[in-house]
Formats: structure tokens, C-alpha cells, sequence
């Protein structure tokens, strides 16, 4: 495509974005032929792969049917979605499912699901919902507002909520918010059971979330974890909360649900915290486009291909070859100061100095520089960081990669890495 063509697609004209062409398996073609290996599964969304013919005729058959139907309406693939869902993926005692069309849209969703819970069983003082420092939980000015990722909040603050977080890797912290805060204020507690894009695939102690759910049940207060990124396979267990076996109460997920070929979200629910806002005959308003036919057709097909094909079991092992492998590749690196995460959700944190663990200036943008000397070398890989951890890359390849691509992925992680830093 003429440069000039594409440069009229971003909103705010600045750099000529790369133009793909197609897709293909575990690889982006771009307009002029250079083929890009998928490493970051896009932004941490494709599960199954590229350009599987399944899903092309499932939604050729999909729209062939029904097109707009408003979302409170039954369809076949609504109905199937959630039999999939509650028969095959979700842990016990989550029967409810709520389809949006985005992990935002999500986790706006599960915050006023939150609050409508408490004021339907008369516990109208219950409203805000802690967050962690560091998280990201979308771009919505309540997403932004319960999270806590500094470049993407930066000056929208005076906009945002301003509610309560505790700090992402302290068990003890979350107890003392509630208390300074009062418990009676409290509707919910949110965290991603690992921080994707705001921490780099970073992974609490394992006395973390056994002590936020403690905190919680104690104190009546809903547990929400944020799966957007980790759910659904991509940690190698069905949801990230398992690796602590937590009980959470309400489930947030996007992304890999819909593999990429359609824009879903999901959030999911135990009886007990959709019960009371039945009783009281309340609800919560839709999005037009929540639980699109389309997008829940398509989502079934891929999650039945997952279960079919074992990805999720793929994910776990193909993840631990290619952790094992960046560790022995870049553990010694002078500019890694970590390499962490589960299954395909890896993180590399990087660092001007290793040791101490001194970051590059701000100014560098040094996760962007090692994305872009690693996409010249025909590799995406996402960029990612706030706060403490300004610079890191995230690794979320398809779970259908092979040893091959394993080691495309370390060798050009480590040529780009080397490259940036000059
Ligand atoms: C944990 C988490 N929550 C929410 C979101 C927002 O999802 P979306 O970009 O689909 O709106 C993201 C996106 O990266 C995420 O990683």
C-alpha cells in the first residue's frame, strides 16, 4: 500500500503504521511481503493461531443466519456459548455469563455488576473498589480508574475516580486499606492474577492471593480478578486465579476468547453474587453491541478448537520449553534484570543496570526501542510497563508454536535487546 495511503488511518497523524496484509498460522504478512512472527499473539489475544478455516466458516454461516439482535435476547450461539463456558472452562459455581464485546467493556461491566450486588441485598454504603499499584484494567474512564498504569492515566487523572489500591506485591497491604477505608465502604477488591501489560508478566509471592481472599470473605467484600489477559488457557491453566486455587466471585475475561477473530469479553459470575440483584429486580444496562451472535459463534468454535486440539495443555508445556530457553539465553544478559511469568504469558523486565537494577531514563523508551529493533528483525513482541517497571516486553505467542518458532523468538529477542541498547 502507498505509505501515503496508510498514513491517513491513525487518528493522530504521526508515524506511517505498518500495513498488514494478511494472516497466516503464527505469522503477520505486511503489504509488502515481510513475514512477522506472531510472539505477542498481537496485544496477547491469539489463542489458536492465524487464519484457521474452521472460524471462517463458522461466521460465514454465523451472519448467514442472524445478524443484530438486541443483547437480552436467547440465540443458539448465546445459549452454546455459555454451555461451553459453564460445562467446560469455568471452575464450580460460576453458572452466570455476561457477553461484552472487549476486556473494558468487561471490567466496567463487573465494577457496576459489583456495586449492584451490595445495594440490591441493602448495603447501599458499599461502593468503591480497590484496585492494586501497578495494574491496567482497560481504557475506560472506570477501567483507568480502579487500575493503576501511569503512562496511560497520565493527565486524564483530574477525570478519573479517585479509589483506593493497594500495593500489587504486599499481602499484608490489602487488610490495612480496608481497614483505613472502613469495610463498610468496600464493594469489591479487582487485581490480575499476574500484571500483564502494567508489571510485565509479574508474578505476586505465592502468599499474595490466598491472603487477598482471606481479607475478602472476611470482610464480605467481592473478589473480581481480571483474566483479560490471563484467562482463558494463556497461563496454562484455564484461569490465571487457579495457580493460588482461589475462589474468586466474579470472573473478567477478553482477549483470547474470541481468539482474536472477533471483539469479545466476558464476565462471569457465581449464583450467589448474581442472587440478590434477581431478587431485587435489578439489573444493569447493556452495551448495544454485548453478546454479538457473530462474536459468540465465533468464540464457541475457538473455544471447542482449544479443547480439541489440548492448546491449553500445549500452552503450559510449549511455555515452559520457551521460558527454560530465554532463561538460558538472557538470564545473563546485563540489560534483563528479570525473565517471569506462566504458560505463554512470559515477561522480560529490562534495565540499564541488572545488578542494582537501575532503570534506563524514561526518556529512552527502551521496551519501545527493543519492539522495534525486534519487528526490523521480523518479530512482534509486546511493549509494556509502569511505574517500578518502566521497561518490559511481553511474550504471548499462539499456543500453537513449535520448537522452532521458540527459538526464532529467543534468538531475535536477543539480537533485538542487543541492538537497542547499542
Ligand atoms: C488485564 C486487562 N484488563 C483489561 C484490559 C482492557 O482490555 P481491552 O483492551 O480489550 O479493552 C486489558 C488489555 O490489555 C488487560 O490486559
Amino acid at each position: 500500500m502507498d505509505p501515503q495511503r496508510a498514513a491517513r488511518f491513525p487518528f493522530v497523524p504521526g508515524d506511517t503504521p505498518i500495513v498488514i496484509d494478511r494472516t497466516e498460522d503464527v505469522w503477520l504478512v505486511t503489504g509488502d511481503g515481510r513475514r512477522i512472527l506472531d510472539a505477542g499473539g498481537g496485544a496477547i489475544v491469539t489463542n489458536i493461531g492465524h487464519g484457521r478455516p474452521e472460524i471462517a466458516r463458522v461466521a460465514a454461516e454465523a451472519l448467514g443466519r442472524i445478524d443484530y439482535v438486541v443483547p437480552v435476547w436467547a440465540t443458539e450461539a448465546r445459549v452454546s456459548l455459555v454451555e461451553e463456558l459453564v460445562d467446560h472452562w469455568l471452575p464450580d459455581g460460576f453458572t452466570r455469563c455476561a457477553f461484552v464485546s472487549g476486556g473494558s467493556e468487561s471490567v466496567d461491566l463487573a465494577v457496576r455488576v459489583a456495586r449492584t450486588h451490595h445495594l440490591s441485598a441493602g448495603r447501599s454504603s458499599r461502593w468503591k473498589v480497590i484496585g492494586r499499584d501497578v495494574a491496567y484494567h482497560g481504557s475506560t474512564l472506570s477501567g483507568l480508574s480502579v487500575g493503576a498504569h501511569d503512562r496511560r492515566r497520565s493527565g486524564l487523572e483530574p477525570m478519573l475516580t479517585d479509589l483506593p489500591k493497594s500495593p500489587w506485591l504486599d499481602p499484608d497491604a490489602l487488610a490495612k486499606v480496608i481497614e483505613f477505608e472502613g469495610p463498610e465502604t468496600i464493594a469489591a477488591f479487582i487485581g490480575e492474577p499476574i500484571t500483564g501489560a502494567a508489571g510485565g508478566a509479574m508474578v505476586p509471592p505465592e502468599d499474595y492471593w490466598p491472603a487477598v481472599e482471606e481479607v475478602c470473605r472476611r470482610h464480605e467484600i467481592l473478589l473480581i480478578v481480571d483474566e483479560v489477559m490471563t484467562g482463558l488457557g494463556r497461563t496454562g491453566l484455564n484461569w490465571g486465579h487457579q495457580h493460588w486455587g482461589i475462589k474468586p466471585d466474579l470472573i473478567v475475561a477478553g482477549k483470547g476468547l474470541s481468539g482474536g477473530y472477533a471483539p469479545m469479553g466476558g464476565v462471569y459470575a457465581t449464583d450467589d453474587v448474581v442472587a440478590p440483584i434477581a431478587e431485587a429486580g435489578a439489573g444493569t444496562m447493556y452495551y448495544t453491541f454485548a453478546g454479538h451472535d457473530l462474536g459468540c459463534a465465533i468464540s464457541l468454535e475457538v473455544l471447542r478448537i482449544m479443547r480439541v486440539e489440548g492448546l491449553v495443555e500445549r500452552a503450559a508445556s510449549i511455555g515452559a520449553l520457551l521460558r527454560h530457553r530465554l532463561d538460558e539465553e538472557l538470564g545473563d544478559h546485563p540489560h534483563v534484570a528479570d525473565i517471569r511469568g506462566r504458560g505463554l504469558l512470559l515477561g522480560i523486565e529490562l534495565a540499564a543496570d541488572r545488578n542494582t537494577g537501575r532503570p534506563f531514563p524514561r526518556a529512552d523508551e527502551m521496551a519501545t526501542q527493543v519492539v522495534g529493533a525486534a519487528l526490523d528483525r521480523g518479530l512482534w513482541v509486546y511493549p509494556a510497563g509502569s511505574g517500578p517497571v518502566d521497561d518490559a516486553v511481553l511474550i504471548g505467542p499462539p499456543f500453537t508454536i513449535t520448537e522452532e518458532h521458540v527459538e526464532l523468538i529467543v534468538s531475535g529477542l536477543r539480537d533485538a535487546i542487543d541492538a537497542a541498547v547499542g
